[in-house]
């Protein structure tokens, strides 16, 4: 009864020019290992899910790259979302969904653009979500944070000896002042954007929190599976909220648990997060590509292999090239990217 519903539908903005909207990260192999992230993402779960059991949830026009890359799954394991509105709908419609065939499903929600290096600890921590969920919470994993990231979620919890903590508060991208308060007192992870939870405990905290929502979705239950579905799923869209599940539910839960995981993961939100993640040359560089740099340090370079690149006296740059756009960005101004993608629409 346990299913796996992967999240695939973001355009992961901060990472242009590798990730665009018509060909977002985790369709992309970003560590060069031979798999895209949606593949790694879905392999991971071998052996505690099985492969009919998971569904992944995407825009309409990604859903042929998702056939394309997990060929094992079925038409009706593809959800195909009208328009982008963010997480908490989409968690909604497969939960719903499944829930048709299925009233004693046990949910792992996942992204699909995530690195978790430590793949044995994770499918540890998995399985004992999954466990603790039946006590009727919602359950996620904490990541020691290394610092004020204002990108991520915050959870509080309450120390103790059992395999999941209690969670006390849970503050999706604080600014920066609240992210150094959190860092610097000790008793906050980060959320890894995985929830495991079982059927009742999402349909009774959406209801509560987001109970239009819950309304349009159940409404969906006389359509799931049939003709109507795809005509309905527009319909609901054009409407409904959009809204992150964090913001949406994870605020306002009151019964959340959080297991500390120490899983070697990293949200590739950014370049520098691939940047830390990957191993650099002797001058610090992180490069891909046919590149040859001189007096050139703390660097990521990512071009294609049949362009020649040079680079003479660059520090702490970024320089990444993928089909028709150059980028070069000084490191620490990454998260101006975000900016000029959102307002150029030409730079899609
Ligand atoms: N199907 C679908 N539809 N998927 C979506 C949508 C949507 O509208 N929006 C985002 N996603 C997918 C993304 O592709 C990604 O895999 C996942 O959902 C999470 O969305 P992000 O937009 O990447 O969220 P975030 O990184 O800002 O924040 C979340 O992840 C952090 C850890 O990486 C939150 O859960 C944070 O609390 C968490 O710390
Ligand atoms: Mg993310």
């Amino acid at each position: 009864d346990n299913y796996l519903i992967i999240m695939a539908g973001g355009i992961g903005t901060r990472f242009w020019p590798i990730s665009r909207s018509a060909n977002p990260k985790q369709f992309h192999d970003v560590l060069g290992v031979g798999k895209t992230m949606l593949q790694q993402t879905a392999e991971r779960f071998q052996g505690i899910i099985p492969q009919e059991n998971i569904y992944v949830v995407t825009s309409d026009e990604f859903a042929g790259l998702v056939e394309e890359q997990l060929p094992f799954l079925s038409k009706e394991q593809i959800l195909k979302e009208p328009q982008r509105k963010n997480t908490a709908p989409c968690i909604a419609y497969a939960t719903y969904k499944i829930a048709k065939k299925n009233k004693k499903a046990k949910f792992v929600v996942a992204p699909a653009d995530h690195v978790i290096l430590k793949e044995n600890a994770f499918q540890e921590n998995i399985r004992t979500a999954l466990e603790v969920a039946e006590e009727g919470v919602f359950v996620t994993l904490g990541i020691i944070p290394t610092r004020p990231d204002t990108g991520y979620g915050y959870i509080q919890y309450v120390p103790n000896d059992n395999k999941a903590q209690k969670v006390k508060t849970f503050t999706e991208k604080p600014n920066l002042e609240l992210a150094q308060a959190f860092l610097e007192s000790g008793d906050y992870v980060w959320n890894a954007g995985i929830f495991v939870f079982k059927l009742p405990t999402f349909k009774k905290e959406l209801e509560k929190h987001q109970s239009r929502m819950a309304e349009q979705f159940e409404e969906g239950l006389a359509h799931y599976y049939t003709q109507e579905e795809e005509s309905f799923i527009k319909k609901v869209y054009a409407v409904c909220k959009n809204i992150s599940m964090d913001v949406g539910i994870m605020e306002k839960a009151q019964e959340v648990k959080v297991i500390l995981s120490d899983i070697g993961w990293s949200d590739l939100g950014t370049w520098q997060s691939l940047y830390e993640i990957n191993e650099k040359d002797t001058n610090n560089n992180v490069v891909e590509g046919n590149v040859i740099t001189y007096d050139t340090q703390n660097c990521i370079i990512k071009t294609p292999a049949e362009k020649l690149v040079i680079i003479q006296g660059l520090k702490g740059f970024i320089v990444a090239e993928h089909g028709n756009a150059l980028m070069i960005c000084p490191k620490d101004q990454e998260q101006e990217v975000k900016k000029f993608v959102e307002e150029a629409t030409a730079l899609d």
